[in-house]
């Protein structure tokens, strides 16, 4: 009888085909048990976004079936548990990976692409928060069809002391916070400068986030002040940068990577918004490709977008049939890898660590 620890072995070294380096090594091979005549392989996912995992348990069959015996059979099953560092830096929070969302130039869809990542992930069961980082101009709360006051919560901090929590306005499970929430509609904000850090500060630090995979930020248009702020306080699992397919748009982008890597935000890479007809496709995976930047993906121009948009129905966009669907959940999938990608390539080794 092939004996578990001859195929754990085997199987420890097959290479992820999205990662390239071995299941042992990434440590997804969390183990092999004999049920009856069975052996059952199980493998753990770094993030349900992962993906085709179906190409995994083919791989693995064509590996181990060749060495079963008459009358063994073999069983793979995969789940998956969202692996990240701990991105909670200086304010304490308990998020596995921080992701924003920003671009050079205003209005080529970051919030569509921030809050379609969120509404994503978490319809593929991840825990998600979705911060509109935004102050002058959120956009979040109508997208989301989100209304409310965020309330406050009293909780013990680790020594016993009072603190108070403002509590984000959930949305059937997904976390949101924007600045939206607490001014009319209509209403713009007036502020200087460290007023825009203090907010942000409070945002990520004083919300009762509770435990996530994910937190999406949604930034603002233009200068890199909220990303610096943003990389201070946090550890980024790094920014997605928007763009459109256009030549002057691109330019803005190309300034935007220049922007993240002088905050140290690492780049996650380029999603192409908006391409099609009018402005045109590809032009943001050439440009991706000459920077060495991940292209991760292609959202077409379509009406139906804007129209899910306008009626704060982007959770229904992810999640009922409509020509845009797969397209943004491919860039889910490819946003998520990416994230992965970088942690198992940073220096500490193989760093698939949860909190
Ligand atoms: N792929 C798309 N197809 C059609 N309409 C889109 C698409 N992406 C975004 N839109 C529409 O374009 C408009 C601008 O999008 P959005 O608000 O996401 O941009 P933004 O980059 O966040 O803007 P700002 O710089 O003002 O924050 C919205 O009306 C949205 O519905
Ligand atoms: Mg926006």
């Amino acid at each position: 009888m092939a004996r578990s620890e001859q195929i754990r072995s085997i199987v420890s070294q097959i290479p992820d085909p999205e990662l390239e380096r071995s299941f042992g090594d990434l440590r997804m091979l969390s183990d092999v048990v004999m049920d009856g005549t069975a052996i059952v392989v199980r493998i753990e996912l770094p993030t349900p976004a992962y993906p085709a995992p179906e190409r995994i348990t083919q791989l693995i069959e064509r590996q181990v079936t060749p060495l079963l015996d008459a009358g063994q059979s073999l069983r793979v099953e995969i789940t998956s548990r969202v692996r990240g560092k701990d991105a909670g830096g200086r304010v304490g929070l308990k998020v596995h990976n921080i992701i924003a969302v920003g671009s050079g130039k205003g209005g080529v869809g970051k919030s569509t692409v921030a809050a379609s990542l969120a509404c994503g992930l978490h319809t593929m069961g991840c825990r998600v928060g979705l911060m509109d980082a935004d102050v002058y101009g959120p956009s979040i709360p109508h997208m989301m069809n989100a209304k409310g006051r965020p309330g406050a919560t009293e909780i013990q901090d680790s020594q016993g002391n009072k603190i108070v929590r403002m509590e984000p306005i959930d949305v059937g499970g997904l976390k949101l916070m924007s600045m939206g929430f607490f001014i009319e509609e209509g209403q713009s904000v007036v502020w200087r400068g460290p007023m825009l850090h203090k907010a942000l500060t409070q945002f990520l630090s004083d919300t009762q986030w509770g435990e996530l995979d994910y937190l999406i930020i949604d930034l603002p248009p233009g200068t890199g002040d909220v990303s610096l702020t943003l990389s201070q306080l946090v550890g980024l699992a790094g920014a997605v940068i928007v763009c459109t397919p256009q030549q002057v748009a691109l330019l803005d982008a190309i300034k935007a990577v220049d922007m993240y890597q002088k905050v140290n935000v690492p780049l996650l890479g380029f999603v192409e918004n908006m391409s099609g007809e009018i402005f045109g496709r590809g032009g943001a995976r050439k440009v991706a490709g000459e920077l060495k930047i991940p292209f991760l993906g292609e959202i077409p121009m379509e009406g139906c977008i804007r129209e899910y948009c306008d009626r704060g129905q982007i959770m229904q966009m992810l999640t009922e049939d409509n020509p845009s669907r797969d397209a943004l959940l491919n860039m889910c999938r490819q946003v998520a890898m990416q994230v992965v990608r970088e942690l198992v390539r940073s220096p500490a080794g193989p760093v698939l660590e949860i909190l």
